[in-house]
């Protein structure tokens, strides 16, 4: 894992899109961190993801074709198999050509499917770690998709686009949708919550519903909720009620040092909701709809806005970005790296 100056942070798993997206014998160019990706999915259902380039003379492998095992390239007709990368065809060679296909391959990405979501890991550099991280997942959902989720692509870098996921201060000025909030803007309610370090983050340790969100309360009474921040900018909500429990997944995939893809997965356990998931498909990206706008007034304001952190509401956004800052040093020193978060209680009004 280590650090490029280009604001986006390697050495992590990413959400390249929903698994749906990909049916069985077809491939989708994508372009994550600046780097250009062909994504598919082979015939027996397992996916893959390959650097977008023919390593003969560097076509985009996403203008060859794909018959559910074997990638084409366009060019000069290479065939590669979906399975490893390695080329298993050139048509041009003669017999006397003693050349083996497979010493040229596709550049892998590990790929994996998990939760409803293709995750492809971007390497700091050309070689992988020994041992790739786990890719995150949500509490509880082994095996299962969310029953919503919605993307939407950010005019930000990925670090304003994650600020959002852990900033008390703007839900009541931001997310005013009469069905989420009763009352919006300056009615607001003191808060406490307690917070502990966690892997490659911090966490909100769990706490009971009170007021509001009501949305939560078809999971019963008693409900729970414990939030999980982590790099790269990855939040997983568990909410608990006395009959169901769900789940909402946020993550951010930058896709140029401009623009980060925000992917939003809910994941329940109450099965009379499904007629009901258009309607939260639709809360979900008004929801996000309105973050969305945040990101596209600021893109349009000063190029480096400026950044004041005011009180314990803002403390962990300023946590969000220690351990970016944090996390990039360790990886240019060599070092391992360090949770500057320390257990705190922190008060605000929301
Ligand atoms: S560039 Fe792909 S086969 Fe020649
Ligand atoms: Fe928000």
């Amino acid at each position: 894992m280590a650090a490029s100056d280009d604001g986006m942070m390697r050495g992590f798993w990413y959400i390249a899109f929903p698994g749906s997206q990909v049916p069985p014998g077809k491939t989708r160019p994508m372009t994550m961190l600046d780097e250009k990706l062909i994504i598919g999915r082979q015939s027996d259902g397992g996916v893959f993801a390959y650097a977008d380039l023919c390593p003969h003379r560097g076509m985009p492998m996403q203008h060859g074709s794909f018959d559910g095992t074997s990638l084409r390239c366009s060019y000069h007709g290479w065939a590669f198999s979906a399975a490893n990368g390695a080329c298993t065809e050139i048509p041009a060679l003669a017999e006397h050509d003693d050349i083996v296909p497979g010493r040229f391959r596709l550049r892998a990405y590990p790929c994996r499917e998990v939760q409803g979501n293709v995750w492809v890991y971007v390497p700091a550099g050309r070689t992988l770690p020994e041992t790739l991280p786990e890719v995150p997942t949500v509490p509880g959902f082994d095996g299962q998709a969310p029953q919503v989720t919605t993307t939407m692509r950010f005019p930000s870098n990925a670090e304003i686009a994650a600020m959002g996921f852990c900033d008390p201060a703007h839900p009541a000025f931001v997310h005013t949708s009469r069905w989420w909030k009763s009352k919006s803007g300056l009615s607001l309610r003191a808060k406490e919550k307690h917070f502990e370090p966690a892997p490659l983050g911090f966490r909100m340790q769990q706490h009971q519903l009170k007021h509001g969100a009501n949305p939560y309360r078809l999971l019963g009474r008693d409900i729970r909720i414990d939030i999980g921040i982590q790099l790269p900018g990855i939040r997983i909500e568990h909410i608990k009620g006395s009959r169901h429990s769900a789940c909402v997944l946020a993550a951010v995939t930058p896709i140029t040092p401009g623009e980060t893809d925000v992917h939003y997965c809910v994941y329940w356990t109450v099965p009379w909701l499904a007629p009901l998931r258009p309607a939260a498909a639709w809360m979900a990206r008004d929801f996000l709809r309105q973050d969305l706008e945040v990101a596209a007034k600021l893109a349009d304001g000063p190029v480096t806005p400026s950044m004041l952190f005011v009180g314990d509401a803002d403390v962990q956004v300023r946590w969000l970005l220690r351990l970016k800052k944090e996390y990039l040093a360790s990886q240019a020193e060599g070092r391992p790296f360090v949770n500057p978060v320390r257990p705190q209680v922190l008060h605000w009004r929301s």
